[in-house]
């Protein structure tokens, strides 16, 4: 018997209420071989603590020195900062030169970059340096002090570069947005939150079933509760106000959508983002990767059901006078790009 009368057959004998249910208990079974998949190729190929090819190390490598663009960048600057971010990128970058992977290479230059950021910044406020910088980094003293590249570090952006942000073309308002997570005192104007969620609809989603949702959250112990949790605003002051981005997994009908929520979500995420910047806020995203524990603990306090994906918060506020933030190199894009 052919497959295709086979299936005629079946249909005809089951009826198709029972056709209906049999495809729903086959699809649960499609999504765990799926799943499986998914974790098979993450499980392989993620930057863990034994991964050492180019790229991988690089990751941590940028990560790393990320951190310390993030201590620079504190307005109250803490002397010294930094004992385990310095001492993992001392520990990454000696086995990349170990394992002969280019200097040239930006994420390379930008981590020389970062280092030597930590130092002018010391110098300038008259203060030595911690012996977990001098001694982590002394097999690349010289290096370090002969970098002229000023990719990492901190940089500040005036409040004035903000005010005709709602004339800049598309290129100048998206080049110059950066992450700004320290925020003047005053409440922000929910109007413009409002607009910036107006023109955010505007983005694409998968079959426009625009799975998006959006919380705004200005209640400061909501804010608090939140982010003690989320755990990557440390060591700023609170935020006035909070997004949370989500995504309805009720939005999507095949159990190979399983990651357009995060597809939908991301999309959207950037468009509040550059609507912020557009109306003139401040803002920094934050990740929402929770393990099981915190991800249940952040649905209690801000009343998420499970049917919503927490893809990312972004926090708000009013630019200060002066504002700084991390410079967060770019790589080129000819470093990113197949032609084929
Ligand atoms: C999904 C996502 C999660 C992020 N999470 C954090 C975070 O937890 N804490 C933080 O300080 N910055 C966070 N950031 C901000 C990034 O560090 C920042 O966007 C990146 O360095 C690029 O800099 P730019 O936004 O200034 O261009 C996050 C960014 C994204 C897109």
């Amino acid at each position: 018997m052919k497959m295709s009368s086979l299936k005629s057959s079946v249909k005809r004998t089951l009826g198709p209420k029972n056709v209906a249910y049999l495809k729903y208990k086959v699809s649960k079974f499609n999504l765990s071989k799926e799943y499986n998949w998914d974790k098979k190729k993450y499980y392989s190929n993620f930057s863990n603590v034994f991964s050492s090819d180019e790229h991988q190390l690089g990751a941590k490598i940028t990560f790393n020195a990320h951190q310390l663009e993030k201590g620079l960048s504190h307005k109250n600057f803490r002397v010294g900062f930094g004992k385990n971010p310095l001492t993992q990128l001392s520990k990454n970058m000696q086995e990349y030169i170990s394992r002969g992977y280019s200097k040239e290479n930006k994420v390379y230059i930008n981590a020389l970059s970062c280092l030597r950021a930590y130092i002018e910044k010391h110098e300038e406020l008259g203060e030595p340096l911690p012996e977990h910088y001098t001694k982590n980094f002394n097999f690349i003293k010289k290096e370090i002090l002969e970098c002229t590249s000023k990719i990492g570090g901190f940089d500040v952006v005036n409040i004035n570069q903000k005010i005709n942000n709602r004339v800049k073309d598309y290129k100048t308002l998206f080049e110059n947005r950066v992450a700004i997570r320290e925020y003047a005192d005053e409440q922000v104007d929910i109007s413009k939150i409002k607009e910036a969620i107006t023109i955010s609809m505007k983005t694409p989603s998968v079959c426009n079933r625009q799975s998006s949702r959006i919380r705004v959250i200005t209640d400061k112990k909501l804010i608090e509760q939140s982010l003690k949790i989320q755990a990557g605003f440390n060591g700023y002051k609170l935020p006035p106000c909070l997004l949370l981005i989500t995504t309805d997994t009720s939005a999507f009908i095949e159990t190979k959508e399983r990651n357009q929520v995060y597809i939908d979500g991301g999309l959207f995420s950037m468009s509040i983002l550059n609507a912020l910047e557009y109306v003139g806020l401040a803002a920094c995203p934050l990740h929402t990767m929770f393990n099981v524990k915190d991800e249940v603990s952040t649905r209690k306090v801000l009343d998420v059901p499970e049917n919503e994906n927490l893809i990312m918060y972004i926090a708000v506020g009013n630019f200060n006078q002066e504002n700084l933030y991390c410079k967060s190199f770019r790589n080129d894009a000819e470093s990113i790009t197949t032609f084929l």
